[in-house]
């Protein structure tokens, strides 16, 4: 089982980060392929919390080799003070290999994404503000600054001034802020260099040579299927395809390589910032599975919109991403419900629909048609293997096998590594 893709089947926090760390000490490489500081991965061993940003969650795993591809967006301030964050708790992070072609977020890129959302004001996204869209249009603009740049004082020099000459402009003129100094962002990103260029390496030659030797690799998403650029609720959307293609072209592997996609699914749905989200809670139940799930963001503190599973949305994942398994997490928050309401269709204009609508105008109408399941009382977060769950939690479990169209090999019961049932496993 050479190289597989985890990502994320909602709308993010969906538990990626537990789900990489537990498979990380089986595996030998794990690769961040899209996004950048954007994302927020709790992970818990023991009794240490870890909060990842831009790191692969393998980084906890001493035997794996933790990778930021090419596909990545790097701010070099936040990478070395997750780095020395992790070293100063006894983490080694020596390991870590970083794609000279990934794009620098610089400071430029998070003070265009601040103020390009106050200006569009009650339309804004709600972005994280860490300058992940202004430094991926940057990218495909072609003004973008790389990695391998801080290597070459002259040619950093000339792409920051080409990048700020036009922005500079936009900031002065349409946002009436100051225009900031090119020589000093040269400065900042330079004093940076010698830090980073240990980890510097080519990525995908390395890669790919490890999948030839039948090495195991795991290429992590950030995010998730629904905020994917091209396949999620644009414009409520990141600037990058976590969707499982994006690991290709993020870092560099072909199609034919990957075997296995693993969908992480969170047993109810949660959104953070802007868009349309159909099953969202606006009542009681809302608040405690807020409660309950902890749902608040890891990396900019905004309380999570919460609402019931909507299996026209794993549909979706499922057919976007070929995935083929399920991991499920949080069903452990959902013990307590009498019943437990779970999306299976849209009502969209007096009509049901069962998959998910391609026009946004019809999915900012949808309407959820909910079946009601029976729920459980019982604590499930000791539970080892499926048959330990209580007959309602294992019906639940089932049933939105069923609505979702691929297995569920494994199933989150707490937020600790050990707290997990093992189906099917991943690597065999
Ligand atoms: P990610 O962005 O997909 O990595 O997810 P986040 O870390 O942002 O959010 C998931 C949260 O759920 C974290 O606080 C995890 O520790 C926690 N978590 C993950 N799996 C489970 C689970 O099965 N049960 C419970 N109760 N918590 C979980
Ligand atoms: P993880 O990896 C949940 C959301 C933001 C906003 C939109 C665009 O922890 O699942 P951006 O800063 O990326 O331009 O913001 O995407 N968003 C996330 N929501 N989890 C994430 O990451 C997210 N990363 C970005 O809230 O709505
Ligand atoms: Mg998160």
């Amino acid at each position: 089982m050479p190289a597989l893709v985890l990502l994320g089947a909602q709308w993010g926090d969906e538990g990626k980060g537990k789900a990489t760390d537990l498979l990380g000490g089986s595996v030998d490489y794990v690769v961040r392929y899209q996004g950048g500081n954007n994302a927020g991965h709790t992970v818990v061993v023991g009794d240490q919390k870890y909060a990842l940003h831009l790191l692969p969650s393998g980084i906890l795993s001493p035997e794996c080799t933790p990778v930021i591809g090419n596909g990545v967006v790097v701010d070099p301030a936040v990478l070395l003070s997750e780095l020395s964050g992790l070293n100063e708790r006894g983490v080694d992070t020596s390991k870590l290999l970083l794609s000279g072609n990934a794009h620098l977020i610089t400071p430029y890129h998070t003070t265009v994404d601040k103020v390009t959302e106050r200006f569009l004001g009650k339309r804004k996204i709600g972005t994280t503000g860490r300058g992940i869209g202004p430094t991926y249009a940057d990218k495909i603009n072609r003004v973008g600054i790389r990695v391998q740049d801080l290597y070459d004082e002259s040619i950093l020099t000339q792409k920051v001034e080409a990048a700020l000459d036009f922005k500079n402009q936009i900031l002065a003129k349409l946002y009436n802020r100051r225009a900031i100094d090119s020589a000093k962002i040269v400065d900042e990103l330079l004093a940076y260099a010698d830090q980073i260029k240990p980890f510097v390496a080519d990525t995908t030659l390395i890669l790919n040579n490890a999948i030839d030797e039948g090495k195991v690799v795991l290429f992590e998403g950030g995010q998730g299927t629904l905020l994917d650029v091209d396949h999620g609720t644009y414009p409520f959307v990141t600037s990058s395809n976590p969707t499982a293609g994006g690991a290709c072209t993020g870092a560099g592997v072909g199609p034919t390589k990957i075997n296995r996609v693993i969908g992480i699914l969170k047993a109810y749905t949660t959104r953070v910032g802007a868009g349309p989200f159909p099953t969202e809670l606006f009542d009681e139940d809302g608040e405690k599975l807020r409660t309950i799930g902890h749902e608040r963001g890891v990396t900019t503190g905004r309380d999570r919109r919460c609402g019931w599973f909507d299996a026209v949305i794993a549909r979706y994942a499922t057919r976007v991403n070929g995935l083929t398994d399920f991991f499920l997490t949080k069903l452990d928050v959902l013990t307590g419900w009498e019943q437990i309401p779970v999306c299976v269709a849209y009502e969209i204009d007096g009509k049901r629909v069962e998959e998910l609508p391609y026009s946004q105008s019809d999915f900012h109408h949808a309407k959820p048609v909910y079946e009601m399941l029976p729920g459980w009382t019982e604590d499930i977060s000791k539970a080892k293997t499926f048959s330990d769950l209580p007959k309602n939690a294992q019906a639940y479990v089932k049933a939105l096998e069923e609505m979702s169209g691929a297995p569920i090999s494994a199933i989150g019961v707490g937020p600790g590594r050990t707290e997990t049932i093992e189906i099917n496993s991943f690597l065999s």
